[in-house]
């Protein structure tokens, strides 16, 4: 597995409730997946069944209705309550499990097909996802199907492996789904992993590029989009964060974290220090994902006219709100920093850590593919004091920010969380 869970403590009861989108492949161990439904609303979490057109032809829609938190969907079309039914589950779900992953489903899923709800639906989250895949043994040992999920390991999907034992034609083999409560218990292990890690801990974020006046009209700005600072914000909430989220950039939160978090929206760098700085001090972790803009005009109160030829625009330092905020640094207080390289990533980056004095340094290699301002995803280098550097390979900026609020977590002093 490439995608692993930080080791933290349990949940707490104000973590929001774990959503998971349970999709069921058209196999003959779709039977399991309705004991593994009821166990996962045992546990307490929101189960939203998915199956495909051809899953239905082995269980009923009616029996996963009947068992689950939502009514099963099969359709992209059709829910005049859910338009959209694919980006609401996808965008609203902490874990996406299917069970049993077929390889057509799998080869669909690799290829980027959405030709049915499930599939789509998979396309349309930032969530992590975990494929439980059953079939006979001469279609798991395929180097097509063994490829696929090569791909899919790759872009950081999680593979629960299938076992070995009596298959549906009367052989033996590898292939079979794992027991419901085998699958169960990972995917307890992996949403509980981060609920409840940060959990009492009160979490400042600033996300989103700043926008610095000329005139009434006119900004300079940069093309962040404040998708990391959000993905920060939103699995900060499930890990039983309280967030405070000081941004520019107005995006939409996940309908179980978005009462929970407490957005102050700003413009220019010197609205963001003052959010930030008056914050701080009651917060045992500040990171700062913002691209705060290092100069600024001096704006003009009146439109620059045109008849009064090209201005020239006299720049200006903004404040190092991270330099102010180590400055300030309560005791134990966790500060992380943002860094954007080119070159010699590591060498400038280690240098950074040691002149910034921040605990945790996230390095964007800006120049490669995939990763930064305006893109989906990301791949990272986190920098610690006492630690080795750690590469975060490319995965989208949620998986990401598990993984820096994980490395936040192990940092905090015992007894914050
Ligand atoms: N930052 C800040 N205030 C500023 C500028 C940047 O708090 N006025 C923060 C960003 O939010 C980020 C980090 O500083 O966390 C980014 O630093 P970076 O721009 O990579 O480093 P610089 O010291 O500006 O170095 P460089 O010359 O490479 O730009």
């Amino acid at each position: 597995m490439t995608w692993t869970p930080s080791p933290m403590p349990s949940a707490t009861p104000n973590s929001p409730t774990p959503r998971i989108v349970l999709g069921v492949a058209g196999g003959i161990a779709a039977y399991k997946a309705v004991e593994l439904l009821r166990l996962l609303r045992e546990k307490g979490y929101h189960v939203a069944p998915v199956l495909t057109p051809d899953a239905t032809r082995f269980v009923g829609l009616v029996t996963f209705s009947a068992l689950a938190s939502e009514p099963a969907r099969t359709s992209l079309y059709g829910d005049p309550t859910t338009p959209i039914p694919h980006t609401y589950l996808g965008s609203n779900a902490s874990l996406i499990v299917v069970a049993p992953a077929t390889a057509h489903l799998i080869a669909r899923y690799a290829m980027g097909l959405a030709d049915d709800l499930l599939t789509a639906t998979l396309l349309a989250t930032r969530a992590p996802v975990l494929l439980c895949p059953a079939m006979h043994t001469e279609m798991w040992v395929q180097p097509s199907v063994q490829e696929n999920l090569a791909t899919l390991r790759r872009r950081g999907v999680l593979v629960l492996e299938p076992e070995v034992g009596p298959l549906a034609g009367g052989d033996v083999g590898t292939g079979r789904l794992p027991q419901p409560e085998k699958i169960a218990a990972l995917i307890e292990k992996i949403v509980e992993g981060y609920r409840g890690a940060l959990s009492g801990v009160r979490v400042l974020i600033s996300a989103g590029g700043t926008r610095e006046a000329i005139d009434p009209v006119r900004v300079l700005s940069n093309r962040s989009s404040g998708r990391q600072g959000y993905a920060l914000a939103d699995a900060a909430c499930r890990m039983g964060a309280t967030v405070t989220l000081v941004s520019t950039v107005e995006r939409s939160l996940n309908l179980d974290t978005v009462s929970a978090i407490e957005v102050v929206p700003v413009e220019s760098a010197a609205e963001m220090h003052e959010a930030m700085m008056k914050r701080a001090l009651e917060s045992e972790c500040v990171i700062m994902a913002a691209a705060v803009a290092d100069f600024a005009p001096r704006a003009s109160s009146e439109k620059l006219k045109k008849r009064d030829g090209v201005p020239e625009l006299h720049l200006e330092r903004t404040p190092d709100i991270l330099a102010d905020l180590v400055a300030q640094r309560a005791n134990g207080q966790i500060i992380v920093g943002f860094a954007a390289e080119t070159t010699d990533v590591l060498a400038n980056a280690l240098e950074k850590l040691r002149d910034k004095d921040v605990d945790l340094l996230v390095v964007n290699d800006v120049a490669a593919p995939g990763v930064g301002f305006e893109h989906a995803t990301n791949e990272v280098l986190l920098l610690s004091r006492h630690e080795e550097p750690e590469r975060v390979s490319l995965r989208s900026k949620e998986a990401v920010a598990w993984e820096i609020l994980a490395r936040v977590a192990a940092l905090l002093p015992q007894g914050a969380q």
